[in-house]
């Protein structure tokens, strides 16, 4: 049985593989985890049957050792790099049009950057190391030999060995070997391995930590991730991987959550310990369906994985919550487009963007594809009305399940099922368009008391005369959602100019910041806001406790904007910072960093 998709018409031009030419059927993947000298090492099996002689593979910065084709060992090569796609790894002599096995035999290095191995130190609990992968979206090329492109999908088996508890993306069957028998592309790989203990968090869930955080993460998310599978469920059909757990990882993973099949691996950043913050896990399992299930085929068209999860995200929300809450995390989402389209070159706010061979995948991720494809999806949703486009919805997520597609793909499938309703849809604009797309009309209701106070204090005269000492209480902000502090904040930010050059200004804010009780915030979001806001504003001490506070979670959200501000006030204690940090970041974060701040 194969599980091929006909390639899409799109070329992935982030790979050297010659995924074009072969039909792939089955991975397995045979590894240990050498924890003195920090390597993975074994064996990669892809069952494949090819149209050429020869078969080229992605690498980047593994040894490769042996290849056998049908047992026998073949010829092979290895290129010189070539920038971020690697390093080509030519196989020769394969039988044409045969299925067969082709087994590499590889271990990595310390170069791969789809890896980070933290010390016993660089933990929580400093008693044992820790591995963990981040592949999206080319980094599997540095774990295992592969056809490192989204358009291919194969189920895999996995054996790995390791002295501590592995998790990888599929399930256990039994010992130390685990199955993913839906098909999956090379970027869901994923692999961590470290003192890990679990507890329940639903009926179909774990939680997976370290023992010293692992209570306070099953209290963060027991609430609420059973009833957010639940919902979207109703929205689209069944959840089909079986389980579907978390793991919560050391500070140093760069993301906020990434949806490695059954195992989601999420930032400790999100246990705030008031659970909201849960919308991150809403994400990435709704990531089940769309990404997971039906995926991108290339890089170019990443809005189909994100602009779609972040759509369903709010769905959730907005069913368990109400319509108004999934509005306001729009509102929010709309901030965030705005501040990314101003600091993005324009090819990359495009919704489908040119990520040709020499445009590394990485330096064209932000917030764009998330929030201007949901909000495409959101115009949609109201041109066609939304019974109509949940049948669509669920249709679409049907058809395309275990295959890929593009956006060209996408727009086909939606003219032929909702019919004329979609002949005013301007499909060149929406996808070729840079900068912000329409705004669409927002519900206001939980944004107007947010405004309202942001106005109060950027009003000049509020600052010049100290009146805010007169009428400033908690009060003000008591009963709000913790999502109304950070809208509020971000919109006295936005609207800082009108004072900044107020005397009274640091003052006005170092106040703000103290009424509320906003600087001793637990909630990363809100931390994060506030010390932006702060530095920006000029309040005393705060640029050092960014400094410190980017030292200590190595989440890119908060890093790279946090390095990018403390650049401008103080490039000194931006670059000193960095440099006493580095080690304690990961590859991907640190290239990242280096690149902002021009090192
Ligand atoms: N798939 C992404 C993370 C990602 C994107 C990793 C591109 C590597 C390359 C994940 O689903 C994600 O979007 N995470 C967000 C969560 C948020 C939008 C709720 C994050 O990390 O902040
Ligand atoms: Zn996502």
């Amino acid at each position: 049985m194969s599980f091929i998709t006909v390639p899409s018409a799109v070329t992935d031009n982030s790979t050297l593989s010659s995924y074009k030419s072969v039909d792939l059927e089955h991975t397995t993947l045979d590894l240990s985890i050498n924890w003195d000298d920090k390597i993975l090492a074994g064996s990669v099996t892809h069952v494949l049957k090819s149209e050429l002689k020869s078969v080229v593979l992605d690498t980047s910065f593994l040894k490769i050792d042996k290849v056998e084709w049908q047992n026998k060992v073949v010829k092979h090569d290895v290129a010189d790099r070539d920038s971020f796609r690697g390093s080509a790894l030519t196989v020769r002599d394969i039988e044409v049009g045969v299925v067969g096995e082709l087994k590499i035999y590889f271990s990595t290095t310390k170069d791969c950057t789809g890896l980070q191995w933290l010390s016993p130190e660089q933990t929580i609990g400093k008693k044992a190391p820790f591995l963990f992968s981040q592949c999206e979206p080319t980094h599997a090329r540095s774990i295992f030999p592969c056809f490192d492109t989204p358009s291919i999908k194969v189920p895999y088996k996995f054996d790995i060995d390791s002295k501590y508890p592995v998790l990888v993306s599929g399930t256990r069957t039994v010992g130390s070997k685990f199955e993913q028998k839906v098909p999956i592309p090379s970027y869901l790989f994923a692999i961590a391995s470290g003192n890990l203990k679990s507890k329940v968090i639903g009926l179909r869930s774990h939680v997976w930590a370290e023992p010293e955080i692992v209570d306070s993460c099953q209290w963060e998310f027991e609430a609420d991730t059973e009833l957010q599978l639940e919902a979207a469920e109703k929205l689209l059909f069944k959840y089909e991987w079986g389980s579907y757990d978390v793991l919560v990882l050391p500070p140093s993973f760069p993301f906020g959550g990434m949806e490695n099949p059954n195992i989601t691996f999420a930032t400790p950043t999100i246990v705030s310990g008031d659970r909201t913050l849960v919308n991150v896990i809403a994400h990435e399992l709704a990531h089940s369906w769309s990404g997971n299930l039906v995926t991108n085929s290339t890089w170019g068209h990443f809005w189909l994985n994100e602009g779609w999860t972040v759509y369903i995200e709010r769905r959730i929300l907005g069913q368990l919550h109400g319509e108004p809450y999934r509005h306001f995390a729009a509102i929010e989402g709309w901030q965030d487009l705005e501040n990314a389209i101003n600091v993005m070159p324009a090819e990359y706010t495009k919704l489908v963007m040119d990520v040709a061979s020499d445009v590394d995948p990485d330096d064209t991720f932000s917030t764009v594809p998330y929030e201007k494809g949901s909000t495409f999806l959101w115009y949609l949703e109201n041109l066609v009305g939304r019974s109509v486009f949940d049948d669509f919805m669920k249709k679409y997520f049907q058809a395309f399940k275990y295959k890929s597609l593009d956006s060209f793909k996408f727009k086909e499938f939606f003219i032929a099922t909702v019919g004329d309703a979609s002949a005013s849809v301007d499909w060149d604009a929406w996808f070729y368009n840079p900068g912000l797309p329409p705004k669409p009309q927002f519900n206001d209701e939980l944004l107007r008391v947010c405004a309202a106070l942001s106005d109060k204090w950027t009003s000049p005269a509020n600052v010049k005369n100290s009146e805010w000492k007169k009428w400033a209480s908690k009060t003000d902000i008591s009963g709000w959602h913790p999502l109304q502090v950070i809208v509020f904040l971000n919109l006295v930010t936005d609207k800082l100019g009108a004072i900044k050059t107020d005397a009274n200004c640091a003052s006005a804010i170092a106040d703000l910041g103290a009424i509320y009780e906003i600087g001793q915030s637990r909630n990363a979001e809100i931390k994060f806001r506030w010390l932006q806001l702060a530095v920006k504003a000029g309040v005393q001490g705060t640029k050092e406790a960014l400094a410190q506070w980017i030292a200590e979670v190595g989440r890119m959200k908060f890093v790279r904007p946090g390095y990018r501000l403390l650049n401008e006030v103080d490039r000194e204690l931006a670059v000193s910072t960095f440099e006493k940090n580095k080690t304690f970041y990961h590859a991907i974060c640190r290239a990242m960093v280096e690149k902002d701040l021009g090192l």
